[in-house]
């Protein structure tokens, strides 16, 4: 993995050792924290036992990557993070990789302004994702997740990321956003280009095609009235100010990966779940209503939107760990919902947790917690009904061996699949 064993004489005083197995343990963790990236593809196999590690010995962690970030950990002091969003803001550049330079500095509306700026963003677009808003889009969800069922079912084998979560998460942004219904399927291609892009190259050439794409979605809407979530975002001001374009670019750029990946992946997670886990599987299939609470605990125990960051604005403490203004905070919400504090035995995927005693964080918490929870949970709860009423008896394909993703996104590279087809 990517973490460097640093020499002892790097850590003396950053942990007071006793010179017990314990101090030596504490002495390595911090060795590790300071060459963990979290975005580096190494760790994702082990990831909660590395961030089990830090939440021990030091879970305000400290990591050299990326011009270095301190690495919150536990439950409580994630919680303090993004509640205190007058010492924590959300813009902020944690290695994010820029292939449109039309976006490069540009602060997003909602997603990277504070405070009341932030307020003004979320308060005019929270009609589009309220309960019954996100309700009105379950004809729509269920139609592409029928189709996409459809496609696969007599096959007896799929690929169920590739060929089923992938599938629906864009066309359904594709919809909230407003973009006409036979330009969704350009939509899918563009955004997916970009994630699967082989090299600096290609992904420059298809980021300029996407940024295109979205401009035009975006001129298209100026100076006109419409009831989509775009043409509302083009068209109006916040705090007497209308955004720019490029402004509304990075919005829209956003809007789409907040509700895609984090959706693709969260439905991988718990489709691997399901196909490691026969008797789980065979319950829910047998009971759908037990799909909602299957989705929650999903969201807990691999928490798709695994790594988001913040930037220190004030000097401040956390943990016990002196921050300064200018420093960068990574909040690993995953690692949260697994804090033995307050999820004991937390690594258990277990059905009937879904009022604990503290609500997870794997939607979030405070000003910026998830605006599009509730679409996401229809959005999960269809996709795993169709599968579930057409495939009910998918189990892994012999000897595949799933490969985990981290970094910003915690998922499943590939779900190889198979189950009995009849004749
Ligand atoms: C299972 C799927 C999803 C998960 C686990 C998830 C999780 C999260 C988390 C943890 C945050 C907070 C990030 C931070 O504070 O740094 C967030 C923010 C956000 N999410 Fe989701 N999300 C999901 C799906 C969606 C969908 C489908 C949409 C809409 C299309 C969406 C829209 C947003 C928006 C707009 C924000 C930013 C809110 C703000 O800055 O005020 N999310 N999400």
């Amino acid at each position: 993995m990517g973490a460097r064993v640093a020499r002892a004489g790097d850590v003396v005083g950053a942990v007071r050792g006793d010179g017990t197995e314990e101090s030596a343990e504490a002495v390595e963790t911090v060795a590790l924290a300071r060459g963990f990236d979290h975005q580096d593809p190494a760790v994702a196999g082990e990831i909660h036992d590395i961030l089990g590690r830090f939440r021990r010995h030091c879970p305000v962690a400290f990591s050299e990557a990326y011009g270095g970030m301190h690495v919150v950990t536990r439950y409580a002091d994630i919680r303090q993070v993004a509640q205190r969003g007058e010492t924590f803001s959300s813009a902020v550049d944690l290695g994010a990789v820029v292939v449109v330079p039309e976006i490069a500095g540009v602060r997003a509306p909602l997603f990277e302004l504070d405070l009341a700026e932030h307020t003004g963003w979320r308060r005019h677009l929270q009609r589009f994702f309220t309960p019954a808003a996100a309700a009105r889009h379950e004809p729509y969800i269920r139609r592409v997740s029928r189709e996409a069922v459809a496609r696969i079912a007599p096959r007896g084998r799929a690929d169920l990321v590739a060929e089923y979560a992938a599938v629906v998460p864009l066309l359904v942004v594709g919809e909230l956003l407003g973009v006409p219904e036979p330009q969704r399927p350009r939509l899918a291609e563009l955004a997916r280009g970009l994630t699967t892009a082989s090299g600096a190259e290609e992904a420059a050439r298809v980021g300029r095609d996407y940024a295109e794409f979205l401009l035009g979605q975006i001129r298209d809407r100026r100076g006109r009235a419409g009831g989509d979530l775009l043409t509302s975002v083009v068209n109006t001001e916040i705090n007497g100010r209308a955004a720019t374009e490029p402004e509304l670019l990075k919005f829209v750029f956003l809007m789409i990966a907040a509700g895609n990946l984090t959706t693709t992946d969260q439905l991988a997670s718990a489709l691997l779940v399901l196909a490691e886990e026969e008797g789980l599987r065979r319950r829910v299939a047998a009971a759908p209503e037990l799909i909602g609470d299957l989705v929650e605990e999903c969201v807990r125990h691999e928490s798709a939107v695994a790594a988001t960051g913040r930037a220190v604005v004030a000097d401040t403490e956390l943990g016990g760990v002196p921050l300064a203004a200018g420093d960068r905070v990574l909040i690993t919400w995953g690692s949260g919902n697994r804090d033995e504090e307050h999820f004991p035995d937390g690594g258990e995927f277990r059905l009937g947790r879904s009022r604990p005693r503290k609500p997870h964080v794997g939607w979030g918490a405070g000003a910026h917690r998830c605006l599009g929870m509730h679409l996401a949970r229809v959005e999960l709860r269809v996709l795993l009904e169709e599968l579930l009423a057409a495939i009910p008896e998918f189990r892994l394909e012999p000897g595949a061996a799933p490969e985990r993703t981290y970094g910003v996104i915690r998922g499943v590279r590939s779900l190889p699949v198979t189950w009995p087809v009849p004749g």
